[in-house]
């Protein structure tokens, strides 16, 4: 049997095309508590994009062994001193590890190891970053375009955003003279 994808990756855009294609998006309202200036969140429309998620999941959520991947398109902007950014996650099965890959745009890949040591990898156009088990992450967008990138993680990683939303990365990216720095906190 021969048969062609039902998916396909848009190597510009970043977008994923074809079937049964998940779709999420994060508002501004969606993301309370994200960002440390509360004041600056609360004066922004709720309703404004911050990032869109698409997912090619081949098996369920939650099958041991399978791979899923995705495509995080996020908006520039910013929220105080702060660039716009994802909630940020462990995985449920906490030593399951995941790749990104940057396609366009400029970014900050926030990871945080188990002993709350915050650190960042910049993102461009073709980089890797390898995000082990145990590590929570988060990206933000130090650029003027829309940051475009990809992952692959395990089909049974899940995404725990309880914790970071409980007790937070010990570092921001912030907009500091100018310049995205990693503030640590
Ligand atoms: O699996 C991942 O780590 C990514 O696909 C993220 O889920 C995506 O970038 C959105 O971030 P978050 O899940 O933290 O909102
Ligand atoms: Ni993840």
């Amino acid at each position: 049997m021969i048969q062609t994808s039902k998916i396909t990756q848009h190597f510009t855009t970043g977008e994923l095309a074809g079937q049964s294609i998940l779709e999420s998006r994060k508002t501004i309202g969606d993301l309370e508590g994200v960002f440390r200036d509360r004041a600056a969140w609360e004066r922004l429309d709720p309703s404004t994009l911050v990032y869109r998620v698409q997912a090619h999941q081949p098996v369920a959520e939650g099958v041991e062994g399978g791979l899923f991947w995705g495509a995080t398109i996020l908006e520039p902007g910013s929220v105080g001193d702060e660039f716009f950014q994802t909630r940020g996650h462990l995985h449920s099965r906490a030593n399951r590890a995941e790749f990104y890959v940057t396609v366009a745009g400029l970014g900050a890949l926030i990871l945080m190891s188990p002993d709350r040591v915050t650190s960042v990898e910049w993102m461009t156009a073709g980089s890797i970053h390898y995000i082990p088990g145990f590590t929570a992450h988060r990206v933000a967008n130090i650029g003027t375009e829309p940051l475009r990138m990809l992952a692959c993680w395990p089909s049974d990683a899940g995404h725990d955003y309880e914790t970071i939303s409980r007790f937070g990365f010990s570092g921001r990216v912030r907009r500091i003279d100018g310049q995205a720095s990693l503030i640590l906190e």
